[in-house]
């Protein structure tokens, strides 16, 4: 390959060059041995847990960092409750389920957790997840067939169309949270079935999903609506009931799905809905018939973490009081955050060599935000997502912004003046 390697991304390597699919090809090889001073920021070691100040290995050596990459929202992850009801799980039921829950892996904690969410989200019933990913992928090819049409958001989870994929539907897109573009997009497109897949918080943009408009735009087609509050479950809504409880829109969406893996500080996802959706969903979701179900000891922490979730509103007023502080204080210092309106904050650089050489500096200086490049977000918004949390002290997220002030705004400005 002569090609100048440097201005290639993920989406130049599709193909393999050799004849053995097992092979990577060898161009990706070079290419990222060539980028290794951007790779090394990636799967970063955390040496202790995703609480609001942690460590990290940066350089090969123990960095003490302020967190702005864990989606620890609501601090629980490292709740001492959590923590206790964490251990006494591993002592009555062990480590693993060891099994499907079809099969051998469901416990006792497993049904009290579907009663629970069930219960919290007024649905008549509930089921579990070993990951987020596997819930909306499984829920989505679980019901959708090939005579149906998905219309997605442009800016949809990659679970989410995994799921259209794998059901064989006919897929269609519409511009993102553009009720006027969904509507032409279900004007263009009818299937037996139509389902609208849009979210409650967009992890990258950090903007909420327009759910009264997009729904009002569904439903005049007729079509259905399914919204990933992902991260907006247990955040969002006076009760914490998600986005659609925030827009007030939650008796107009049939099933609720979420992760655990956010808010809750664990691990996993859910659906809650009806008995007789759910009952047809155990057989045909296959994440959830083919593989083994959460070990009961994260679900004992997810229970806990509901409860103190639900109890405590006043962790989601702290996340919020954060978030506003922090954004208002980034607009300050005339830092591009796009359309976020909530704690998941896109900071925008646009330009990718630039990303990474500010992600060394802001590493070097004690700040942890995530690199988020091109294709998970378009060319022109290659930026660092960075997360609050309830957790941050007004220490934590001055500094932090004393970091980012110190670091971005002398090379804007910089720029500006070239
Ligand atoms: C919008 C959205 N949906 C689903 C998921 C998958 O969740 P999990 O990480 O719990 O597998 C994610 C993960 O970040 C997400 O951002």
């Amino acid at each position: 390959m002569n090609e100048d390697l440097t201005k290639f991304n993920l989406s130049n390597f599709l193909f393999g060059e050799s004849n053995d699919p097992l092979q990577a090809p060898p161009s990706f090889t070079k290419w990222v041995q060539m980028g290794s001073w951007a790779a090394e920021l990636y799967e970063p070691e955390l040496l202790a847990s995703a609480d609001a100040r942690t460590t990290i290995t940066y350089g090969g050596k123990p960095r003490p960092v302020i967190n702005l990459c864990s989606y620890n929202y609501l601090g629980l992850a490292n709740h001492p409750e959590v923590l206790v009801a964490a251990h006494e799980a591993l002592r009555t039921h062990g480590m693993g389920a060891c099994g499907s829950p079809m099969l051998s892996g469901m416990t006792d904690l497993h049904r009290e957790l579907e009663r629970r969410v069930a219960k919290f989200l007024g649905r008549e019933d509930a089921m579990l997840f070993n990951s987020g990913f596997g819930g909306a992928l499984g829920t989505i090819s679980g019901l959708l067939r090939k005579t149906d049409v998905a219309i997605l958001d442009n800016r949809s989870h990659l679970s989410l169309r995994d799921g259209a994929v794998l059901s064989r539907c006919r897929a269609e897109k519409f511009e993102h949270n553009d009720p006027d573009s969904l509507d032409a997009a279900l004007g263009r497109q009818k299937g037996r079935r139509q389902l609208v897949i849009v979210e409650g918080i967009y992890s990258m943009d950090g903007d909420f999903g327009k759910l009264k408009e997009l729904i009002d735009v569904a439903e005049s087609h007729d079509a259905s609506v399914f919204i990933d509050e992902a991260h907006s479950m247990l955040g969002c809504g006076d009760h914490g009931r998600g986005a659609a409880e925030h827009f007030g829109v939650e008796d107009r969406v049939p099933l609720v799905y979420g992760t655990f893996s956010k808010a809750f500080g664990a691990l996993g996802g859910f659906v809650a809905g009806s008995k007789e959706t759910l009952q047809y969903l155990r057989f045909y979701a296959h994440p959830y018939v083919y593989s083994c179900a959460l070990p009961p000891v994260v679900i004992a922490a997810i229970l806990k973490a509901l409860e103190l979730g639900t109890s405590q509103p006043e962790l989601r007023v702290r996340l919020w009081e954060n978030a506003d502080y922090f954004h208002a204080q980034l607009h300050t210092l005339g830092i591009d955050t796009g359309a976020s309106t909530t704690y998941v904050m896109p900071i925008i650089i646009g330009d990718r060599g630039r990303m990474y050489q500010l992600c060394h500096e802001l590493r070097r200086r004690g700040l942890w935000v995530a690199p988020v490049d091109y294709p998970a977000v378009p060319q022109n918004r290659i930026c660092f997502r960075a997360c609050v949390t309830a957790k941050h002290t007004r220490a934590d997220l001055d500094e932090a912004l004393n970091i980012l002030e110190d670091t971005l705004v002398p090379t804007a400005l910089q720029t500006q003046s070239a």
